[in-house]
């Protein structure tokens, strides 16, 4: 398999890097790509690192050489959040480097599972998607919206309220990436109970934990090394499933039946092309089902952007 990621010399990008050539099976290649000239400097460093994937960096204007050949790309290219922003400020800036970056992948790389990072994700998926169909070559199971940082908060978070092992708490979070369209199923959380007042409680801080992250940082950027963490957790799983593992099962944010939104983040059987299939989100409680209800508006509205933005 060749991994390529994009945006490689950025906070979540080196984080990512470094996960990868220590995680992803042997005989995998690694490709670094970024503006940034640092970045066959980054992947120089990574090669010394003792493991049996191979890696390579190129910076400049042309993502070609890292994009060739490749199965799994990752897109962490971008601006990130400052205090007093929300992910939507980051739009004007971000939307035209997905689709430049999604028009390269359609030229050189098509059949490549796309992973997006980039905020508002929400939105440049939805870019992602227009400027893949516009080419011809778009295939909606083999674009995902990273939402696995969601899924590890909420794990971590609920682990830490129940006293429980981290490792073992699952949390389906669906939705989207922002504010309230971040809906996480507590109710859905095997061998936990939670009161009314512990579910309003942390419904909010697993939605507002990106921008917790954004004020401690003061200034200095917003999640990368939990974002590596999720990215490379996600990244992994599509790895697992193009190779033929079965029941690999994760949330991405993708375009399925359409029922609430266009694109949605929901829990995905994976295979060797992408999304096997979307599986039901299950019973919801009243309230995450008037969570979901309220979040719809903001969420079709998001899409609407990115589809309006390439149109
Ligand atoms: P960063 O500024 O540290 O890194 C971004 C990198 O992108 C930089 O190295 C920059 O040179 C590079 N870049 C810019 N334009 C490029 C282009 N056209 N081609 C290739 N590389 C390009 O930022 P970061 O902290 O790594 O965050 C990156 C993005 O990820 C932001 O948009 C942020 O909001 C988003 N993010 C998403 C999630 C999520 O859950 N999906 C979580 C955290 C951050
Ligand atoms: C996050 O959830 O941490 C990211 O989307 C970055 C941000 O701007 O909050």
């Amino acid at each position: 398999m060749k991994v390529a990621v994009i945006g490689a010399a950025g906070g979540i990008g080196q984080a990512l890097a470094l996960l990868l050539k220590n995680r992803l099976p042997a005989g995998s290649d690694l490709a670094l790509y970024d503006i940034a000239p640092v970045t066959p400097g980054v992947a120089v460093d990574l090669s010394h690192i003792p493991t049996p994937v191979t890696i390579k960096g190129f910076s400049g204007e042309d993502p070609t050489p890292a994009l060739e050949g490749a199965d799994v790309v990752l897109i962490s290219a971008g601006v990130a959040r400052k205090p007093g922003m929300d992910r939507s400020d980051l739009f004007n800036v971000n939307a035209g480097i997905v689709r430049s970056l999604s028009e390269k992948i359609a030229d050189v790389c098509p059949k490549a599972l796309i992973g997006i990072i980039t905020n508002p994700v929400n939105t440049t998926v939805a870019i992602a998607a227009e400027v893949l169909k516009a080419k011809g070559v778009y295939d909606k199971n083999r674009l995902f919206g990273i939402t696995t940082l969601d899924i590890i908060r909420s794990e971590t978070f609920v682990a830490e309220l129940k006293g429980k092992d981290p490792s073992n708490v699952r949390v389906p979070v669906i939705g989207g990436h922002s504010g309230v369209t971040i809906l996480p199923l507590l109710s859905q959380v095997e061998g936990v109970e939670f009161t009314e007042e512990e579910v309003a409680a942390l419904t909010p801080r697993i939605q507002n934990a990106g921008t917790e992250v954004v004020e401690a940082k003061a200034g200095g950027g917003s999640a990368t090394l939990s974002m590596g963490q999720a990215a490379c957790r996600f990244g992994l799983a599509l790895v697992r499933a193009a190779q033929g593992e079965k029941d690999v099962v994760e949330c991405a944010y993708v375009e399925g039946d359409g029922k609430y939104a266009r694109f949605f983040a929901q829990p995905v059987r994976l295979g060797k092309d992408g999304v096997e299939e979307i599986l039901d989100h299950g019973p919801l409680s009243a309230f995450e089902q008037e969570a979901l209800d309220s979040m719809l508006d903001t969420l079709r509205k998001d899409i609407t952007l990115g589809e309006e933005f390439v149109k």
